[in-house]
């Protein structure tokens, strides 16, 4: 198989559901300016791109039809760029990557891009009418279950305690105010845009503005400030709103192309997709997923977790990430260096495609070489993917 090498890979900061920064920017907008951005970096012609897949969890409303398509066409891309949206819930953009780099290492494609989108302020997590089936979600109604309550499960079964978890959620923010602090988000695009203004005369008028950093970092956060949180999931849970994820709107995308395009076109290589590999798990503690992903990707790969310099595992939740880093053995400080969802957001079907661009960074500012995105996934599964950081063909 050929190689699939990226050569950018940005994100937008990532800003709070409904009352953040983009809840009047729709999601199409949001895609297509990351998008447009990342190939503008390159100064890549768009005629050059053979296809576009974009991860979405709840493909509806305004980021329904096919997203992948539509903004394609919103960036200015040409008629010849197609697209496709994909869904694998939070691990779609991370899928969407996976499958336009395989595009290229199978031959079938020379320049893919392949990002990812949510805005969980137009469309809420479930979607719009979600019809589970009557008689099967009697059967096994742990298909259908709450996100949180599988992380209260989790917490339960291994023994995960309210004050790692807490204490877990706080390291992630400093990370998260540190970097922003550092300015390690290298990554961001600074996104434009926009409100409707009331004017004097009752006529709203659109105004454009940047948005430069993730809004939802809660500087300053500490163990005995969020310890009288209830569990909002569960009974005397241990799962609040200071060690979950936050509920984000986001965007991101990488391009990638192959050697020989690379060459004829002047391309610097930022890294290589190394391996991907996907496994499914128990749905009612889905966020074990990655304790089965991670090794499988590795043994692929060929690699044991010390060859890994870096990794990006989401937190969907305190309680699975502290689980997986505790059964992988992995050492926490090459995870999440510059915080993690709990900090900055979980923006669903965008997280794999922005986390990609925020290893991306942080394996270029340390030098690392080998890096992994790793994700738990609603309905019991994990994704892992291994990047080398490259800088030749
Ligand atoms: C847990 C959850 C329900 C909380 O939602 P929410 O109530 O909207 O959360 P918020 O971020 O608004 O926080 C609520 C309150 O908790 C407190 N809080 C949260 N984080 C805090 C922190 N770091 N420090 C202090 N207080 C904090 C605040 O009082 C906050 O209210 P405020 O924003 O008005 O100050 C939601 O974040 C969630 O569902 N997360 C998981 C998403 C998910 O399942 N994703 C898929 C995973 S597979």
């Amino acid at each position: 198989m050929r190689d699939a090498y990226i050569v950018q890979s940005v994100r937008i900061p990532g800003c709070k559901n409904t009352r953040g920064q983009y809840r009047e920017t729709r999601p199409e907008d949001l895609l297509a300016f990351i998008m447009k951005a990342c190939v503008e970096r390159v100064g890549l012609d768009p005629e050059e791109i053979d296809d576009v897949m974009c991860g979405c969890a709840f493909p509806e409303g305004e980021q329904g039809l096919n997203i992948a398509r539509i903004a394609s066409q919103m960036a200015g891309f040409p008629d010849s760029v197609s697209g496709a949206t994909i869904n694998r819930f939070c691990a779609s953009g991370l899928e969407a990557i996976a499958m336009s780099a395989l595009r290229i290492q199978a031959g079938w494609a020379d320049v893919t891009l392949g990002a990812g989108l949510e805005s969980m302020t137009y469309v809420p997590m479930g979607g719009y009418a979600p019809r589970p089936h009557p008689e099967f979600s009697l059967e096994r109604p742990e298909t259908y279950i709450a996100m949180g309550l599988t992380a209260e499960n989790v917490a339960e079964r291994y023994g995960i305690s309210r004050e790692a978890c807490d204490a877990f959620a706080v390291r992630s923010v400093a990370k998260a105010q540190r970097a922003q602090e550092a300015g390690y988000f290298t990554e961001i695009v600074p996104m434009l845009a926009y409100r409707f203004v009331e004017g004097a005369d009752g006529i709203f008028t659109k105004e454009s503005f940047l948005v430069e950093k993730d809004e939802g970092v809660r500087a300053g956060t500490t163990v005995a400030g969020i310890a009288h949180l209830n569990s909002p999931f569960k009974a005397g849970g241990v799962v609040t709103a200071a060690n979950s994820s936050q509920t984000t709107d986001g965007a991101a995308a990488t391009l990638m192309a192959s050697k020989e395009t690379c060459q004829r076109l002047g391309l610097k290589p930022l890294a290589r997709l190394v391996t991907y590999a996907v496994s499914g798990c128990k749905p009612d503690e889905m966020g074990v997923g990655p304790t089965y992903a991670i090794p499988k990707a590795l043994q692929k790969a060929g690699l044991t977790v010390e060859d890994i310099d870096v990794i990006e595992l989401n937190e969907a939740f305190a309680s699975q990430a502290l689980h997986c880093i505790e059964v992988l053995g992995l050492d926490e400080s090459k995870v999440n260096l510059t915080g993690g969802a709990i900090a900055l957001g979980h923006p669903l079907g965008c997280t794999g495609a922005k986390l990609t661009a925020t290893l991306i960074a942080n394996l270029w500012r340390t030098g690392g070489r080998y890096g992994i995105v790793s994700m738990c996934i609603g309905g019991g599964m994990g994704a892992c993917a291994i990047f080398e950081r490259v800088d030749s063909v």
